[in-house]
């Protein structure tokens, strides 16, 4: 079929159904290079761009394949990434050098040129470019090169990217580049349809998309709209979502003004506040990026909504790197639900691993990978408050500006089973619910989270807080069935462990420094001397009126029996705080109590919301002090072996460039509706 340039109605027409492809894979086989025979699946990435794959597991590789039907004229790229953004993204760049095609392993750390691996974990199968723009492409990459500049392909959906240069020499791609989601071990996912179901529509009301007060980079905007959840519009259906009416949310779908939506670039729906983590946040439900998908709940799950709850944020953050003005932004987030409330409940774990000063000291300036003691979530906590195995449906990390790296290693059986979630470099602009390679978590299993800073850029050192230009060290994940636990916080050790098994002096010299000092002073011991007036030692404290009435319940076992009778002497205070209230206290921080000196190396962390033999003291949530422990890396099994020979069909490779009009398009339907036209309707227009 030609299409001729006077044919621009019929033009108007198709560009108009562009918005309602049908099925993707309709146009994704034809007769070019990309036949059914060769690829196993095919995802339409834009109009004009197509992304072929087949898996070979027996092999170990992945067959990868692009078809760009028009305006290609130089390098193009495909990349898996951790995240929507280039940081950490791992590329196979196919471009012509000295007029030969290669195909070239590279990865990128920040948003520079990307650099080729050291490793280079790729072999071109065939690439042409025509003189008319159409580019294809096929290489073959291993599915796990253990390569640390490339992401392994597993059986989830990920992140990748694409990108196209304008001349052959590798460099910056302009704004010809994109994101979306791929799972290169399956054929991509059939999104259920959405026709008759109630949802609701939270949108933003109409913002002007400017930086707010206290905002800090007028070209990345966050604005929060709040939502009181009892005045909340009425449903398509009707329904009304008040408090204490509960349903269950099956589906999470953004829903993008089309005047705005090229500057929206991230959504977290929160309870409640703005730029950051919000202060007093509980609960994140659903945190979305440009690309990401919706989030849609197995038939038996559901994401409880109302009932409790009354307030609810919409955070979006909008980037606008030219400051266009007069920009206003109705976008937000389409809820499904159902009033038939669903077998399984959906919930989230919050893995705060600092988000304040009390829980880290501030993050050194001038470091360019500063780490933090880890976040241990041992196993005898989990196999405590889980009751069950829980399933992850997807992980957020979250920090600030200074985040370098963070991962949730797992551990089961003393065998890492590697990171919850795979993303080489955090990215703050670029936050998003992803899915786990994991899958699946059993109690018993060990959670270990680290988290890097790379504080070159700054001169002061930075402090943990809600602020974007304090840090953060924090992951949510969403699970169902959804457990009694929903947050862990890493909780430094406030007691000071070395009195534990260093001597005391003076008439103390036979007990440990812990007994002297309880002795000396209780508040201090306790580290609670800034809650209370007057200082006071455990012998005052035990024959006292108000040990039983006031302290009793927070310190029990603090004084021997005598305090009943407020007739204790200093020696039976003594003897009762060496053998009662040091061992108790130092065992649980994993120290032992001079003169037994077997056990000098103290826990350095616990963790708030664990417990080994449930919650003892809910007035302080339950903690369970852990060793930060060296974790076995997972030793890494390659998989891949480039040298496997693939046959592909013997059929043109591209557009007929004999033809003086490269509308003339050599019988492809797929470059009928993707790509020529809409050249030929730009054409149109710029002539006119
Ligand atoms: C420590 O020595 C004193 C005498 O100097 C004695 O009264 C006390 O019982 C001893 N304490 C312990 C725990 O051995
Ligand atoms: C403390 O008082 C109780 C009850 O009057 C008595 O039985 C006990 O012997 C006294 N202890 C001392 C050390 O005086
Ligand atoms: C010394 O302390 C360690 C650790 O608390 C404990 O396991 C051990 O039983 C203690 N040894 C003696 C002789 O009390
Ligand atoms: C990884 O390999 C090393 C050396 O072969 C071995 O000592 C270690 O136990 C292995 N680690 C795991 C988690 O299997
Ligand atoms: C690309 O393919 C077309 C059609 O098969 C062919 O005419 C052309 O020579 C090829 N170009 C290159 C650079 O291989």
């Amino acid at each position: 079929m030609r299409i001729s340039l006077s044919n621009a109605s019929a033009a108007l027409l198709l560009l108009a159904s562009f918005g309602t492809l049908a099925a993707a894979e309709r146009y994704c086989f034809d007769d070019t290079r990309f036949t059914e025979a060769d690829w196993a699946f095919c995802q339409q990435i834009q109009p004009d761009l197509f992304m072929y794959y087949t898996p070979f597991p027996e092999e170990g590789n992945v067959m990868l394949g692009l078809h760009a039907t028009r305006d290609t004229f130089g390098w193009t790229a495909l990349a898996l990434a951790g995240n929507g953004g280039m940081k950490g993204a791992s590329q196979v760049v196919v471009r012509q050098e000295n007029g030969e095609w290669i195909a070239e392993d590279r990865h990128s750390r920040d948003y520079v040129t990307p650099s080729l691996d050291a490793s280079q974990d790729v072999k071109l199968l065939f690439a042409n470019q025509t003189s008319c723009g159409e580019t294809s492409w096929g290489v073959l990459i291993p599915m796990n090169s253990c390569d640390d500049d490339d992401y392994p392909i597993e059986d989830i959906s990920v992140f990748m990217h694409w990108a196209f240069g304008d001349g052959h020499t590798f460099g910056f791609h302009g704004s010809r580049r994109g994101q979306f989601h791929a799972n290169l071990m399956r054929a991509p996912k059939d999104v259920p349809s959405t026709d008759g179901l109630p949802y609701l529509d939270i949108l933003m009301p109409d913002v002007p998309v400017v930086v707010g007060e206290g905002g800090s980079d007028p070209t990345n905007p966050y604005i929060c709209s709040f939502f009181d959840i009892s005045q909340l519009p009425k449903s398509n259906t009707n329904e009304e979502l008040g408090p204490g009416s509960k349903v269950h949310v099956t589906r999470f779908s953004p829903v993008l003004d089309e005047d705005s939506k090229q500057f929206v670039h991230h959504m977290i729906f929160i309870i409640p506040e703005c730029e950051s983590m919000p202060s007093g946040c509980s609960i994140m439900k659903w945190p979305w990026a440009v690309g990401s998908e919706d989030i849609i709940f197995p038939e038996d799950v559901g994401l409880p909504f109302g009932g409790e709850q009354t307030m609810l944020v919409l955070q979006m953050h909008y980037y606008n790197p030219n400051l266009v003005e007069d920009i206003r932004d109705s976008s937000g987030v389409r809820v499904y639900f159902t009033t038939e409330l669903r077998p399984e409940e959906a919930g989230v774990i919050a893995l705060n691993g600092g988000t304040g000063p009390w829980q880290r000291p501030s993050v050194p300036a001038g470091q360019s990978d500063y780490a933090l003691d880890p976040m241990v979530i041992p196993s005898s906590c989990t196999n405590y408050n889980w009751r069950e195995p829980i399933t992850v449906l997807g992980v957020i990390h979250h920090m600030h500006l200074a985040g370098l790296n963070m991962d949730i290693n797992v551990e089961r059986d003393g065998r890492s089973l590697g990171p919850l979630r795979h993303e080489k470099f955090y990215d703050f602009n670029h936050q998003s619910l992803e899915e786990s390679p994991l899958g699946k978590l059993d109690p018993g299993d060990q959670l270990v989270m680290n988290c890097h800073y790379d504080t070159t850029g700054v001169t002061e050192d930075i402090s943990f807080g809600d602020l974007t230009q304090q840090e953060m060290c924090y992951a949510i994940m969403m699970v169902y069935p959804v457990q009694d636990v929903d947050d862990y916080s890493y909780t430094p050790v406030a007691f000071n462990t070395e009195q534990c098994f260093t001597a005391g002096t003076g008439a103390f010299a036979n007990v440990s420094a812990c007994t002297e000092n309880y002795m000396e002073s209780v508040p201090t011991f306790f580290d609670f001397r800034n809650n209370v007036e007057d200082d006071f030692g455990a012998f005052d404290m035990c024959n006292s009126d108000w040990y039983e009435s006031l302290l009793l319940p927070y310190l029990p076992a603090s004084c021997p029996d005598c305090y009943k009778n407020s007739n204790c002497t200093a020696e039976e205070v003594a003897i009762h705080a060496q053998t009662v209230v040091c061992p108790n206290q130092c065992n649980m921080m994993g120290a032992s109590v001079y003169p037994n000196v077997s056990q000098t190396e103290a826990y350095a962390s616990g963790v708030w919301g664990c417990s080994e033999n449930g919650p003892a003291s809910p007035e302080f949530g339950w903690v369970q002090y852990t060793r930060a422990i060296e974790m076995q890396e997972a030793n890494c099994t390659a998989r891949g072996d480039l040298s496997q020979v693939v046959e592909l069909a013997d059929v043109p490779v591209g557009a007929d460039e004999s033809a003086a009009d490269c509308g003339a398009v050599s019988g492809s339907t797929k470059l009928m509706l993707g790509g020529a036209l809409v050249g030929t309707f730009v054409a149109v227009f710029t002539m006119l």
